[in-house]
């Protein structure tokens, strides 16, 4: 069966971004495969957060994936700390990736100029991010649109181990969804939404109540000429509004242009298919919320699975490597 693996970061609120690029996919795929969905709480460590905001974020994202639709009965759920062969795997990966490849990063680029203080890890990250992935002899990573080059490098560094040191990682392949796989901002189509937007009018937060889910579609930013056509270079603001649409209804985006003369109605129908979308998803939040004892406890049975297989990739990748086995 086919080995499924993503994973997100404890940090920020989950938005429309991240549901309508990735964690859909993963509640979608988590039926026809074998999938693995990791709260990647060591990566959150890369950034400087306020105390106590990694170990809540990863509670509340793990019951926010279980809204979403992740069954932890189905797939396994769990989260990247409790599974110590992540970090062990990581320095193997720090050892086998150059530090021109992590140079190329455009995430590195884009988070360092951001911060003051730059730490190492932040450099390393796409080392750890391979670990998560190839320790679990993942086929398929569904992700957003930005994270390809994150697989790409990934896909390298198995490459180059498995020459080196024999057959020891598969191979992984990214899969990026059509629509939705990169959702922009709303007040500045030229940039994805994000939780790190400048203005939070452009993201829609999964927990947003619907009457401010309406007014940000509504004061979104398009254009002046006001034809209603698919065309993200001429036109970012009516095609992502085009896009969200096509996403949350499951048809193409540019043949749903034709259905519209006008941005108003437009607007009106993509901000009623957004909310229809999200308001089961945030009933199921708030019932989960109540309950973080269980919470815990299905995460802690998804580590159990997870460790098992981790530790056999684990064992595979110190021998291969030459160290002395104890
Ligand atoms: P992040 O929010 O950056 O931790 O990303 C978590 C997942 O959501 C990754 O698979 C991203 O590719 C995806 N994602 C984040 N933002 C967007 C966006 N604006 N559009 C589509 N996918 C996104
Ligand atoms: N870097 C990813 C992001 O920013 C998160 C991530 C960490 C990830 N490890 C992963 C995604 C492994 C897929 C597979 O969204």
């Amino acid at each position: 069966m086919t080995r499924v693996f993503s994973g997100i970061q404890p940090t920020g609120e989950q938005h429309l971004g991240n549901f309508l690029g990735a964690t859909r996919n993963w509640a979608r795929r988590q039926h026809e495969t074998d999938a693995f969905f990791c709260v990647v709480d060591l990566h959150a460590l890369t950034i400087k957060l306020p105390d106590g905001e990694v170990r809540d974020g990863s509670l509340r994202l793990a019951q926010m994936l279980m809204a979403v639709g992740l069954d932890p009965e189905v797939c396994t759920l769990f989260v990247q700390s409790h599974v110590r062969e992540h970090a062990e795997l990581a320095w193997l990966m720090q050892c086998n990736v150059s530090f021109g490849e992590l140079s190329r990063m455009t995430q590195f680029k884009d988070k360092s100029d951001q911060h003051a203080f730059v730490s190492a890890g932040l450099f390393t990250y796409p080392a750890l991010q391979a670990a998560d992935i190839l320790l679990y002899d993942t086929n398929e990573v569904p992700v957003g649109d930005d994270q390809r080059q994150h697989i790409e490098i990934t896909r390298d560094i198995a490459d180059r181990f498995n020459s080196h040191y024999g057959e020891t990682f598969v191979l992984p392949e990214a899969v990026i969804p059509e629509t939705g796989a990169r959702v922009m901002d709303l007040q500045n189509p030229g940039n994805k939404m994000s939780k790190s937007s400048e203005s939070p009018k452009g993201t829609i937060g999964l927990l947003d109540d619907p009457k401010q889910i309406e007014k940000k579609i509504k004061s979104a930013v398009t254009d002046t000429d006001g034809e209603v056509r698919f065309d993200f270079a001429q036109k970012p603001g009516v095609s992502n509004l085009l896009s969200i649409l096509g996403a949350a209804t499951d048809r193409d985006p540019a043949s749903l242009a034709v259905d519209y003369a006008q941005y108003g109605p437009l607007k009106a129908d993509t901000a009623a298919a957004v909310i229809e979308l999200i308001e089961p998803i945030q009933a199921r939040y708030r019932e989960l919320e109540s309950d973080p004892a269980e919470t815990a406890r299905l995460l802690a049975m998804g580590a159990d699975k997870a460790r098992e297989i981790a530790a056999a990739t684990m064992d595979r990748a110190r021998t291969n490597v030459g160290l002395l086995i104890d």
